[in-house]
């Protein structure tokens, strides 16, 4: 994928001092116990200023709608050709979601103009007219849904979107880091910890107990700050290298 200057993926992510990312599960903050999240991330997302966030389909369930995608027939997708909604927010969001498994109400996500992406060969007909019915945009990231370089080049050339904030959660995060998209990160630390085994992190790619997800990659410290409240804001730069 030949990309320009303007072109590239920030991944943002606040963590607790181990490392997950389930927020409603952290230790209150020492200094303004039980005030709350000092916002350092909201901040950030707005510093960094992207044209499209980039979601998980288990966030958006989580967060924004849970409602589900059901139709009596699965019809295989003939002509799987990207798909322009009309857009109302100068910022999209884009969600990775195979399948097709979320019922939107309409366009709108949380303020942005929401956009779906899709496997070719895992979504169905029926699932796209659902889209198009709501004038939700929709694209393909090859297949199964995992060709990431693909639904990237098609943000980039069908949608005229520039820089894209990769936001969580690790699954998606962790297929990202795989395929070696990711050129910066901002990892917010947030001041209390989680402590369970198991719980979700930063980086939760899928693969094999010998599988290595960074492998050829490192990270350059750009900037370490202490923000408020004891939150720390990280910003890294990915450097990658054959090995
Ligand atoms: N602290 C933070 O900054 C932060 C930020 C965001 C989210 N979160 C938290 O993260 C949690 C959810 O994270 P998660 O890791 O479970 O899920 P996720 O990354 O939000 O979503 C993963 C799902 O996306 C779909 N997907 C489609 N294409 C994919 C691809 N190429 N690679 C990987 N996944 C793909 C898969 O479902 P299909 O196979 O069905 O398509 C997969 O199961 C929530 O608790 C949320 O609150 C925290």
């Amino acid at each position: 994928m030949v990309t320009t200057p303007s072109q590239r993926v920030i991944c943002l992510m606040e963590s607790s001092v181990d490392g997950r990312i389930d927020e409603s599960r952290w230790s209150v903050l020492y200094s303004e116990k039980g005030e709350g999240d000092p916002d350092v991330y909201y901040e950030t997302q707005k510093k960094i200023r992207a044209d499209v966030f980039v979601l998980g389909v288990n966030t958006v369930k989580r967060h924004y709608c849970s409602d589900e995608f059901h139709s009596e027939t699965h019809t295989k997708v003939e002509n799987p050709e990207p798909f322009l909604g009309i857009r109302s927010h100068s910022k999209m969001t884009a969600v990775f979601d195979s399948k097709g498994s979320v019922a939107y109400k309409d366009n709108n996500l949380g303020n942005t103009t929401l956009m779906v992406i899709l496997g070719e060969d895992t979504c169905s007909q029926e699932y796209l007219d659902y889209l198009r019915e709501r004038e939700i945009s929709y694209t393909f990231a090859g297949k199964d849904g995992n060709d990431i370089r693909k639904a990237l080049n098609s943000l980039y050339s069908d949608f005229g979107l520039r820089k894209v904030l990769l936001s969580g959660g690790g699954k998606i995060n962790g297929s990202f880091l795989k395929q070696g998209l990711i050129d910066e990160l901002y990892l917010v630390i947030y001041p209390g910890v989680d402590g369970l085994t198991g719980v979700g992190s930063i980086f939760e790619y899928e693969g094999k107990p010998d599988d290595k997800p960074g492998k050829g990659q490192s990270l350059e410290l750009i900037s370490c700050e202490v923000v408020r409240a004891g939150v720390v804001r990280l910003r890294y730069k990915f450097h990658f290298y054959s090995c």
